[in-house]
């Protein structure tokens, strides 16, 4: 746990904003097939040789660390859709620096992968939950029942994979009538339930526009329903660029995650790593570098790392993509590629 003396300047970009927090994409598969994410037959199957192995993503990690990233999440696709992960976790609990390994799933394959995880050093999960209802839920996410991620998310908070934090993607038409009970799941469980901004990333552009809401709904709707939310510290939720707040009597929290209407790129501290090996500095911009030819030299990819934060930019434009006719050409890894 010695991240803070490790740092030697670390990863800061011309922006002045430092970055300790990577997020590792370990495959883009998915078991299910969420409208936003993908289409209905999922992501073209990549080859496998072209994955990273799990030692390499380690060395990544070795080397991310070392400039000063502390915390990690694996994201997918499905990260349980990949075989093994503990092995993934563990290598990675063991290096110097880490002090908080997430992991975000849609929960549906955690019930049995859930002991196992937490003992190789899994500490806490997001899980996706768009929906309460079993009718939408599998509307939204085409082949998933609402029972299985349920499941999910009690073997979480069973294993004490905590915080465990449910992350609700708003659609207007689609799940804005269920803000009410996902209020009253916050209240009765030990969740923190986060809405997210409908971001539009892949293309599906004019479909985004007609849903894209933004989250000032949910405050709206929880002072019509005599639930005042009061903003919390910032930082409560480990520097994330969740607006957490709580509820009067509520077991757990609410969170608004608001890339749209309030973007927070001003507080940027992350990276991405593709399943392909590909460091993305944002997950909006096409800007990436392969660490591939680089991955047995620690220095090299130490170069890399700190190279990648030359591609950042100020922030994102999705905002004007409401207004755009066309969409402008920044990206061409959907969602599942990138891993939220
Ligand atoms: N907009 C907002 N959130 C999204 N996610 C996936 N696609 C989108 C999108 N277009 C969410 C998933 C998951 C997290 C990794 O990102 O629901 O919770
Ligand atoms: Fe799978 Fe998550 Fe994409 Fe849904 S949003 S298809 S659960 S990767």
């Amino acid at each position: 746990m010695n991240g803070a003396c490790r740092m030697n300047n670390g990863l800061v970009d011309k922006f002045g904003r430092k970055h300790e927090y990577l997020r590792i994409s370990v495959t883009d598969r998915c078991n299910l097939r969420c409208a936003y994410c993908m289409g209905m037959e999922g992501v073209p199957l990549m080859d496998h040789s072209k994955i990273l192995h799990y030692e390499e993503i380690i060395k990544v990690v070795r080397a991310a660390a070392e400039l000063g990233i502390t915390r990690i999440r694996l994201t997918g696709g499905e990260p349980l859709a990949r075989k093994g992960l503990e092995r993934l976790v563990g290598g990675i609990a063991e290096i110097p620096g880490i002090r908080d390994i997430s992991m975000t799933t849609n929960g549906i394959l955690l019930p049995p992968m859930a002991a196992t995880l937490k003992k190789a050093g899994l500490n806490r999960v997001n899980i996706s939950l768009d929906s309460l209802k079993p009718d939408v839920y599998r509307e939204i996410t085409r082949l998933g029942n609402l029972a299985d991620a349920q499941a999910g998310i009690f073997a979480a908070l069973e294993h004490g994979l905590h915080p465990v934090k449910i992350n609700v993607v708003l659609m207007q038409g689609v799940n804005d009538e269920e803000i009410p009970s996902f209020l009253r799941l916050a209240q009765d469980l030990p969740l923190k339930v986060r809405f997210i901004e409908y971001m539009p990333i892949d293309s599906h552009d004019n479909e985004w526009r007609g849903k894209y809401l933004p989250l000032q709904a949910v405050l709206d709707k929880a002072r019509e329903m005599g639930f005042p939310l009061t903003l919390l510290n910032q930082n409560q939720d480990g520097g994330g660029p969740a607006e957490m707040y709580s509820m009067p009597g509520a077991l757990g929290a609410i969170g608004l995650i608001r890339p749209i209407s309030q973007h927070f790129c001003s507080e940027c501290n992350r990276l991405r790593l593709t399943a392909e090996g590909h460091i993305k500095p944002c997950l909006y911009w096409q800007d990436e570098l392969s660490v591939r030819p680089v991955i047995d030299d620690p220095d090299a990819v130490k170069a890399l790392l700190q190279k990648a934060l030359d591609f950042k930019r100020k922030k994102h434009e999705m905002s004007r993509e409401l207004l755009a006719q066309e969409r402008q050409d920044k990206g061409h890894r959907g969602m599942s590629a990138i891993g939220g």
